[in-house]
This record gives structure tokens, C-alpha cells and sequence, in this order.
């Protein structure tokens, strides 16, 4: 039977990853889940693992539990390891939200300065984790949810010696629920030919029961006020109509970002000053999440995670970790080596593609070339990333300068390094190469 170790195992996520494990037990034989943190977050970690261990009790599944700050145990003769860890936590996400809008700059977990600094912070810890991997665990996958996830699985694919890495998103899962309920269907009867980079990923067809249907989904989200596809975490102001017609491929909820900058930055400064950033709400839904989970008789994932902007990515990732054990080759949207998959995108370089997942991982469905609208934007932040990758393995301050300042989302280089020194210093405790 299987042992799975997660890094981050306090996360409020695990109930589904959990529930994901359960679910797929006759396929699936999971003996072992390592749930892996740090002493700060040794409380939530122990409430969040009680709650595992009733959750597989009350399933009747013989999968152990096991809690535990020793990360080096845990990896010791895994077959799969997840990473959902948060360095800094979310206090450091606010920072990265708040310090941005100082200078009119979108704050933003994963896009523009938020995205360099959260790159910067993980990237290290998970070149650490993969040291300890080749050591105990060689044989072992990689499956990386931590953000920013795209720049992430470009930094092992570029710094390391993991093939085995898959990185995961569930910004196409919930795309495809968005469509699907436009459409007033099922999700499994909706197919979307996705392609990109995470964050960055379009759909570029879209099949009901088969049958092309990207121009009705077009028009269907083409509504200015409300596109109804979104992530809870991103506000839904819609779309100019004739841009979306115009542009005839589906975008994911983060080109907002970049298609309404100035629309996307007023609702950011108007929720700074009344309800909070992202970081601050969550902090609170996280809260209220735990409340729930210290309850001796809850033993299912509560509905309230749905709140959470991340909803449905565990479960992505036991479909994933299913289809390598059980070589079901059936298509998965993941962020893998390109291969040539997307033309206009170095072929070493990570991407966010369909793949057909096999028991040797995802092989990449073939695209050809990006529509000559949103191929320039992508090839722009998959430049950004790899910089950015750079300065987080080498500390180069010069490197992090120009990732900065070649991101889209920030205006000039003289307020990229007004914002970079600013965001050195409020995170140095979580820099050490700088
Ligand atoms: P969180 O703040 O709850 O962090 C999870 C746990 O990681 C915490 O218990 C924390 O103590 C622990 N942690 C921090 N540093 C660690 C380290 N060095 N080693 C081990 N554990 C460490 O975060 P969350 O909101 O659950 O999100 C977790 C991560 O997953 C974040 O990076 C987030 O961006 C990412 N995420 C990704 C997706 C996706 O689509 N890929 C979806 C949701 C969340
Ligand atoms: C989306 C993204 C994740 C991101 C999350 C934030 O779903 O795909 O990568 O981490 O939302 O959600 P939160 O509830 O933390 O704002
Ligand atoms: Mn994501
Ligand atoms: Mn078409």
C-alpha cells in the first residue's frame, strides 16, 4: 500500500485531500498519509489531523494518520509527497497584497510583485524538500499546489534533477464547473482544451458531449456584468463583449489582472479600506474553518471550505495521483515540461496543458501555436517567471530588479525598486539568500 507525505498538512485544504483519499480507496490503496508542518503551525496541524483521523475512521478506510514537524520521517520511503505549505503564512500574503497598492500596483498572491515575492520565499523550501527527496524517497512525485505553482515547477524543472514533478492548479476544474453551469450541464459532459501557463491558462476549445461549443460558451460569458466563471477569490466584473468575441478563446479568472487592470485595482484599494485584502479575509474564513474542525463530531469536510478561493484542488490532486498509480491515461490539465507541446514556449519550460496522465506522468497534449493575441502575454510572463525563478536560487538583487520590472502589472523600473526594497525588507526573515 501506498504512503503519501503532505508538506503543509495543517492546511485548512486537507479535509478534502482527505476526502479525496477516502473516496478513491478501491483504486487507490493509500495505507499512509503523513501530514507535515512546522512548529508555528503545530496547533493547526494536530486540530486538522484529528479531524483526518476521524474522517477516515468514520469511512471505515484503514488509511493511518500521521502527524508530524519531522519532514525528513515523513518523506522516508514515499511513494507520492504533496506541497501545500505557505512560507510566512498569510501574514506575509498581506504584505504582499498591501505593499503593492502603496504604488498603484495590483496585490496579488500569485500575479505581479505579490507573485515575484511569494516565488521568491518558496522556491528555496521546495529546492530543500527535493535535496531530501533524492535522499529518501527517489523514486517519489513531486504534486506542488504551493503558489506561485507555475514558477515553482519552472524552478525544479530548471534547478533540479526531479522529473517527477507535476505542478497543480484547480483554476481549470473550476473553469470547467463555471462553463458547465452555464450551460446547464454536468461538468463531466464539458471537455476544455486547456493551454497557457498557471494563472495564465486559456481555453482555447470548448466541447459539450463532444460537439464544439466555444462560441456559445463565449457568448454565454461575454456578459458585461458577470462572466459566471470565477474563483471565489477573484470578483467577477465581466467582460467587454466585443473584446471577448473578439478574442474567441475562453480566459481564466487571473486575466483579469491584465485585461482590466485599472477596474481590478480600484476594487483591491476599495476592499483595503473596508473589508480587507484577500489575505485579511481569509484569515478570518481560516478562523471560522478551524472553529468547525475542533468539533469532536465532525468527520466529513465541511461544505464552509468552499468559501475558500482553492476549492476543489486537493481533489485534482487525488484524480492526478490516481491516474499515474493506475496509468489511466485519461486527460488532465497540469503544469509539466513542455515538450513542444505549446510552440511559442521554450520546450524545457513549464506549461499548464492538457495531458494524457500515464503511470510516467503526464504527456502533454500537442496545441500548436497560441492565438497571436494572448501569445505575446504569455510568452511575457513565462520571461518574468524564469527571472524570477533566477533571483530566487541565485539571491541576485539585479535579477530580482528585472523580474520585477518585466512584469506586466508594474509601470516603471524606478517603482519596481522602490516596491522591491520595500518587500525585501518586510520579508527578510523568510529570505535568507538575499
Ligand atoms: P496555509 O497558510 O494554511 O499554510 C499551510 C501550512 O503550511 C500551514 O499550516 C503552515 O504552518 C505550513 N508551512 C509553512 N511553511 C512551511 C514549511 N516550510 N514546511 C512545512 N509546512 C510549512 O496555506 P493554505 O491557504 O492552505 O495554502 C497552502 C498553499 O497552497 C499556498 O502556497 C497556496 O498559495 C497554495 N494553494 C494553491 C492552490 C492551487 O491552485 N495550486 C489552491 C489553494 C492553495
Ligand atoms: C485559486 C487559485 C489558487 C489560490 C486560491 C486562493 O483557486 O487557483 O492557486 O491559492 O485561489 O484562494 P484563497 O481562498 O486563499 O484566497
Ligand atoms: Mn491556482
Ligand atoms: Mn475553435
Amino acid at each position: 500500500r501506498l504512503k503519501i507525505a503532505t508538506i503543509g498538512g495543517g492546511s485548512s485544504y486537507t479535509p478534502e485531500l482527505v476526502e479525496g483519499l477516502i473516496k478513491r480507496y478501491h483504486e487507490l490503496p493509500v495505507g499512509e498519509l503523513w501530514l507535515v508542518d512546522i512548529p508555528e503551525g503545530k496547533e493547526k496541524l494536530e486540530i486538522v489531523g484529528a479531524l483526518a483521523k476521524r474522517m477516515v475512521e468514520k469511512a471505515g478506510v484503514p488509511i493511518e494518520i500521521h502527524l508530524t514537524l519531522d519532514r525528513r520521517r515523513a518523506l522516508e520511503g514515499a511513494d507520492f509527497v504533496t506541497t501545500q505549505f505557505r512560507v510566512g503564512g498569510l501574514e506575509a500574503r498581506a504584505k504582499d497584497e498591501r505593499i503593492p497598492l502603496k504604488y498603484g500596483v495590483i496585490g496579488q498572491e500569485t500575479n505581479g510583485p505579490g507573485g515575484l515575492f511569494k516565488g521568491l520565499r518558496t522556491i528555496p523550501v521546495i529546492l530543500d524538500i527535493i535535496r531530501d527527496m533524492e535522499e529518501l524517497c527517489p523514486d517519489a512525485w513531486l504534486i506542488n499546489f504551493t503558489n506561485p505553482a507555475g514558477m515553482v515547477t519552472e524552478a525544479v524543472l530548471r534547478y533540479t534533477k526531479q522529473e517527477k514533478v507535476v505542478g497543480l492548479c484547480n483554476v481549470p476544474i473550476g473553469m470547467r464547473m463555471g462553463v458547465a453551469k452555464l450551460l446547464g450541464v454536468d461538468a463531466d459532459r464539458v471537455h476544455i482544451d486547456f493551454a497557457g501557463l498557471n494563472h495564465m491558462v486559456f481555453g482555447l476549445h470548448v466541447y459539450l458531449d463532444g460537439v464544439e461549443v466555444t462560441d456559445k460558451v463565449i457568448d454565454l460569458v461575454a456578459h458585461p456584468d458577470r462572466s459566471g466563471v470565477t474563483m471565489k477569490n477573484i470578483v467577477d466584473l465581466g467582460w467587454e463583449p466585443d473584446f471577448l468575441k473578439g478574442l474567441n478563446v475562453l480566459p481564466c479568472p487571473y486575466h483579469r489582472y491584465y485585461f482590466q487592470t485599472d477596474k481590478m485595482l480600484a476594487e483591491e484599494l476599495e476592499a483595503a479600506k473596508t473589508k480587507g485584502t484577500r489575505a485579511e479575509v481569509v484569515q478570518q474564513l481560516e478562523k471560522e474553518l478551524f472553529e468547525l474542525y475542533k468539533d469532536p463530531n465532525l468527520a466529513i469536510k465541511p461544505p464552509q471550505l468552499e468559501k475558500r478561493g482553492g476549492a476543489y484542488y486537493s481533489d485534482a490532486a487525488c484524480s492526478l495521483i490516481s491516474s499515474i498509480y493506475n496509468d489511466k491515461r485519461d486527460i488532465q490539465p497540469v503544469n509539466t515540461r513542455n515538450n513542444g507541446a505549446i510552440a511559442s514556449i521554450p520546450p524545457e519550460s513549464a506549461v499548464e496543458v492538457n495531458c494524457v496522465i500515464t503511470k510516467d506522468g503526464p504527456k502533454p497534449i500537442a496545441v500548436g501555436d497560441l492565438p497571436v493575441a494572448v501569445r505575446g502575454l504569455v510568452q511575457q510572463i513565462k520571461s518574468f517567471e524564469r527571472v524570477a525563478a533566477e533571483a530566487a536560487v541565485t539571491g541576485d538583487y539585479q535579477t530580482a530588479l528585472v523580474a520585477m520590472t518585466i512584469n506586466p502589472l508594474v509601470p516603471s523600473d524606478t517603482i519596481a525598486k522602490q516596491m522591491l526594497d520595500e518587500m525585501l525588507e518586510a520579508h527578510k526573515e523568510d529570505l535568507p539568500q538575499f
